[in-house]
């Protein structure tokens, strides 16, 4: 087990829903261990526990700055069961509140959208962009003035969620206290020094629905194991050596390979990061930082894959794809390259999400203990089920 400090309490709630067996085969060496047993992908009481203390403890992405680009654009987005907005105020910073009206209690925004203010459906009370209360119509009675102080940091204002930006991607973290982004995505940041990723813009997204637990979406992200029988065409889209499983460092797992030569992969024909070597042209690398940021860079990409837990059985999808230059990212120029790196990647995710449901349904099956392993392939597997244990019971 990773030397993290452990609430106690937290560790008997887990060996309660797993079971002592089932929490003791995760921690076998990999011949004789297990996954995750079936409980942590079917019960309610085990996924109420990672609602609070994985997507409400870490940080969380919530979206790109780029979905809202205007002042006054709003993207409401769920976050560990919390709604809360992403906001784009009038200084151009982009704010998360959670969205709720401080009066009653009704949630704010339901769709995507743009407002000179936020007011409230219900009785009217309206917010500025920056969160901060600003009128209370008729709250003395009948068009009677209001007596807050506007302004003045008013004890009404929206409740403020923290939210930090990594090149364009929007992270949230509820608890407040979580470490800063910066360290939690230094890995990352370290392996893509050689990448110039002030040129990356976004070019939009695909959003899917799963009827499978979230932990399966990462599960097979981190194996290439499935790539022979699943993804027969991977070949045409991106020439790869698929022989090897990745690694895992800290908080965040790697794995990569060589195209056979330069100028095939994705997106051939797209504008690649400025100043790369000849290697990293030729190069593809992804990676998964805990809990659910998963992120491909190729020469000519920069693509998120986030799922966002909805029960345990069912997960929202997001794919964000950030092209290199504005040009690549929304210019006439390259709207067909474009438009064959969405459909690749509509594609390559629905080929996946034919079986994630498979897998959620044989979990049904009291039978199955957690599996047998190949050592070859299923190796970060195993351990990406200690880290989301780690996760839950770190104190
Ligand atoms: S609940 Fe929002 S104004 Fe009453
Ligand atoms: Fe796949």
């Amino acid at each position: 087990m990773n030397v993290v400090e452990q609430d106690a309490n937290y560790v008997g709630r887990v060996k309660t829903l797993l079971g002592d067996d089932g929490f003791a085969q995760i921690y076998a060496p990999i011949e004789s261990g297990s996954g995750l047993p079936n409980p942590a992908f079917s019960s309610q009481e085990w996924f109420a526990l990672e609602q609070d203390r994985i997507f409400r403890r870490y940080w969380i992405f919530a979206g790109a700055e780029a979905e809202i680009p205007k002042t006054g654009d709003i993207k409401p987005v769920e976050i560990g069961g919390v709604p809360v907005i992403l906001v784009r105020g009038q200084d151009g910073a982009v704010r998360c509140f959670q969205n709720v009206c401080r009066h009653r209690g009704s949630r704010l925004v339901s769709e995507h959208c743009n407002r000179k203010t936020i007011t409230c459906p219900y009785h009217a009370w309206t917010y500025g962009l920056d969160g901060s209360l600003r009128a209370r119509p008729h709250f003395n009675g009948p068009d009677r003035g209001d007596m807050f102080r506007a302004g003045g940091g008013c004890m009404l204002d929206l409740l403020p969620v923290r939210a930090e930006s990594f090149h364009g991607c929007v992270f949230v973290d509820l608890s407040g206290a979580a470490e800063p982004l910066g360290n939690w995505l230094a890995i990352i940041a370290e392996d893509l020094t050689a990448y110039d990723l002030a040129s990356i813009r976004w070019a939009g997204k695909l959003e899917f629905e799963v009827a499978a637990n979230w932990k399966f979406v990462y599960e097979n992200y981190i194996e290439n194991y499935h790539v022979f029988a699943i993804h027969p065409r991977l070949t045409d889209f991106a020439p790869m050596d698929i022989r090897g499983a990745g690694k895992w460092r800290g908080n965040t797992f790697k794995n990569g390979y060589s195209f056979p030569k330069e100028e095939q992969g994705r997106g051939q024909g797209m504008p690649h990061y400025p100043g790369l070597s000849d290697e990293d042209r030729a190069r593809g690398i992804w990676f998964l930082t805990m809990p659910h940021f998963a992120l491909e860079v190729f020469p000519d990409q920069f693509t998120v894959l986030v799922a966002y837990p909805v029960a345990p059985g069912l997960t929202r999808e997001e794919l964000h794809v950030f092209l290199i230059g504005d040009e690549a990212a929304t210019g006439e120029r390259f709207a067909d390259g474009r438009q064959e790196i969405f459909r690749m990647w509509d594609d390559l995710n629905r080929e996946d999400l034919s079986v994630l449901p498979l897998l959620q349904q044989g979990r049904k099956c009291p039978g199955y203990d957690g599996g047998r392993l190949s050592p070859h392939w299923d190796g970060p597997t195993l351990e990406y089920a200690r880290k989301i244990v780690d996760l839950i019971v770190a104190a």
